[in-house]
């Protein structure tokens, strides 16, 4: 058999997903290409590895033997690659992060800082919801993850570091901007421009008002912090988001954070990794610097100037 480690790695995502077209998306090639190395590859070992039955793909019996031989080759070359860059250290190791999209906006500033500490770092920075998240930890992909409460599971290690407020935003013009403690039932006679399924800020607002028993109106779903400020700005409807994500629209005067009873829900920011995962100096060092530094790359006077209370409340 002449089989090469590329055509594994293809084989072993398609395996793993089961779908051409997503192995292609994940690994950043056409899907033509993907059923070329897989073509190629099964006339090498001369035994078909997939089978196609209406519109869904199985592996064969050959196919599932050489997926567990392929998982095992690549959680060695995996291990490898992590001895190597644990040698490294500091000095040109790698570090991939994945964080929250509500983290970035915080998350930048914070990488920022690092890289100035260690310039030799190469670091790969993803952004993407939770959902998104989970899949990367579940995939191994990422070394270190920023985001909120991950789910109970043994295979995780997580910390929190942050406390992560979220609030409602609305238009300046809004009625009841300026009003104090406002009522949860007069949200019903709102509307929400919510973020989209599998979305952690999603997740907790769901949460939040199912437990208060309170049902408030979706007007439309957008998957990002940014498109739901422009569009609260807008007056698409009113916007439930991590305090972290705005920058300078509540002085520059256009959004304003509403006062609302048991408003802001308090979340927390978790630092997490897979157990087990041997993390590099790089990831380490990654690791230290956000539980000791994270809260100096946040604003804590905006929650309180926000709700027109003193600081240092
Ligand atoms: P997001 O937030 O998925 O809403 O961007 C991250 C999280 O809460 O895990």
């Amino acid at each position: 058999m002449n089989i090469t480690l590329r055509q594994l790695k293809v084989f072993e995502r398609v395996a793993r997903r089961l779908s051409f077209t997503r192995a292609a998306e994940e690994l950043y090639l056409t899907q033509p290409a993907v059923s070329m190395q897989i073509k190629q590859f099964e006339e090498s070992i001369g035994l078909p590895l997939f089978e196609r039955l209406g519109k869904k793909i199985y592996l064969t019996r050959a196919g599932e033997e050489l997926y567990r031989v392929s998982r095992t080759i690549s959680l060695q070359i995996e291990e490898a690659e992590q001895l190597i860059e644990e040698l490294k250290g500091t000095e040109g190791g790698r570090l991939v992060l994945a964080v929250a999209s509500t983290v970035h906006y915080f998350g930048i500033r914070l990488l920022a800082e690092f890289c100035r500490n260690y310039p030799k770092v190469r670091v790969s920075f993803k952004v993407t919801n939770r959902k998104g998240l989970l899949q990367q930890l579940e995939d191994n992909e990422a070394d270190i993850v920023l985001m909120g409460q991950p789910p109970d599971d043994q295979d995780l290690v997580s910390e929190p570091f942050l406390e992560n407020p979220l609030v409602i935003i609305a238009p300046v013009r809004h009625p009841l901007v300026g009003k104090r403690g406002i009522p949860l039932d007069d949200l019903k006679h709102e509307t929400f421009i919510m973020r989209e399924q599998g979305s952690g800020t999603r997740y907790s607002v769901e949460r939040f008002f199912a437990e208060r028993g309170i049902q408030i109106t979706a007007s439309m779903e957008m998957n990002t912090n940014g498109a739901i400020k422009q569009g609260v700005e807008e007056g698409l409807g009113l916007g439930i988001v991590s305090i972290h994500t705005l920058e300078r629209e509540v002085e520059d005067g256009r959004l304003a954070i509403l006062n609302v009873e048991a408003f802001p829900i308090v979340r927390q920011w978790y630092i997490v990794h897979r157990a087990g995962k041997r993390l590099s100096a790089a990831a380490r060092a990654f690791g230290d610097f956000v539980r000791t530094e994270a809260h100096r790359f946040v604003r804590k006077d905006m929650l309180q100037a926000a709700l027109g209370e003193p600081a240092g409340r």
